[in-house]
């Protein structure tokens, strides 16, 4: 067998062991149904990966002013719901295990979708236009009230508790590549001057809150994290000052006991100076449960990093476009189809 550290089961916690340390990390794909309804090709591209030790399912919102692209599926309607079910009976059927990741896009969602007004920390748009729709230039959010902070923080448990119903094995919160949740979390996006900003501790106070709300309800063994300290994409600046929010938080997160913690990045090669370096080795050396790596990993590399405990689970993207079979021809030391985007066009 090729890479054996890849190929060793993993136990999350008492209630999930995964059968080994490759997870298919989440890809929109832009293909739901009718009222952002998950379809049955869905759960046959699902269920053809179903050999990864975890899938994670691409980003699924909670809510409809939480959309930013075309034909996303969403997890807040009975539809939606029963069209889940499928998939994960689909995986379930093959062996395989599947978290749902969580999704609001805050200031890069777009009225064009939603029909509702942009909401985000603070009142700072992205600039340019939403992706594939370059005519939709992002518009100005308007600041959520603390009223309507509290809700959000009811809708995300909400949206977990649906995860459950609809079968899958826990969810992955999405507070990474500059969505909502990763808005409140820099500087550059976040200015407000109530509990919600200001300083490390009221800048993760939301992430803490939907974080707590989910444990709570479907349990902190089923609920997982996504973040990215260092900022790189959706127009998120990054500031120096971001460093002390996110070592608070992560020393927040140590109490928690979560399933995991999944950096967010297309290429774990990029440096941070106000990380001192590469994101991966951040969160290994300020988070210390079960880490997951990522970004532009081949097996051969994610198999050495595993091996020098760099993180302990490495979750693989394009690759997993590319190759439903991604597992297995790893396993056999057969080799991969490349990626290209052209392949975003069907969901083979
Ligand atoms: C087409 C595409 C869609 C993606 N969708 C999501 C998503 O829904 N949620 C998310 O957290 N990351 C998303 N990502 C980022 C991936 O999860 C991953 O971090 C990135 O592709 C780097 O891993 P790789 O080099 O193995 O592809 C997406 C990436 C691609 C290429």
């Amino acid at each position: 067998m090729s890479f054996p550290n890849l190929f060793e089961p993993y136990p999350l916690n008492a209630e999930l062991t995964l059968n080994n340390r490759i997870l298919m990390a989440p890809l929109t794909r832009c293909m739901a149904g009718p009222g952002l309804v998950p379809t049955d090709a869905m759960a046959a591209y699902y269920a053809r990966r179903a050999a990864a030790g975890l899938i994670i399912s691409e980003a699924t919102i909670i809510r409809q002013d939480g959309q930013g692209y075309p034909n996303t599926p969403g997890i807040f309607t009975a539809e939606q719901i029963q069209g889940w079910q499928k998939v994960t009976q689909a995986v379930h059927g093959k062996g395989g295990k599947i978290f749902l990741q969580l999704w609001h896009t805050g200031r890069v969602a777009h009225s064009h979708f939603t029909g509702q007004a942009v909401v985000a920390p603070s009142a700072i748009a992205a600039s340019g236009s939403v992706p594939r729709m370059r005519h939709l230039q992002y518009e100005v959010p308007r600041a959520l009230s603390r009223e309507e902070i509290a809700q959000l923080v009811e809708d995300y448990a909400q949206a977990a508790e649906n995860a459950r119903e609809a079968g899958f094995d826990g969810i992955e919160i999405h507070a990474a590549n500059g969505y909502l949740l990763d808005q409140f979390l820099h500087h550059h996006t976040n200015r407000r001057e109530d509990e919600f900003g200001g300083s490390p501790e009221n800048m993760s106070r939301l992430l803490l809150q939907v974080v707590d709300a989910i444990s709570h309800r479907i349990g902190a063994a089923r609920t997982a994290l996504r973040l990215s300290p260092g900022a790189y994409v959706n127009d998120i600046q990054g500031d120096e000052r971001d460093r002390q929010v996110f070592d608070y938080l992560l020393q927040q997160l140590n109490q928690r006991e979560l399933a995991y913690l999944h950096l967010g990045i297309f290429d774990d090669s990029m440096t941070f100076a106000y990380l001192d370096g590469q994101a991966s080795r951040y969160l290994r050396r300020h988070y210390q449960g079960t880490l997951v790596g990522v970004g532009s990993y081949s097996a051969e590399r994610a198999n050495q990093a595993i091996a020098a405990k760099e993180f302990d689970l490495i979750a693989i993207g394009r690759p997993f476009i590319a190759n439903p079979d991604y597992v297995e021809k790893v396993r056999d030391g057969r080799p991969l189809t490349p990626y290209n985007d052209a392949q975003l066009a069907s969901l083979d």
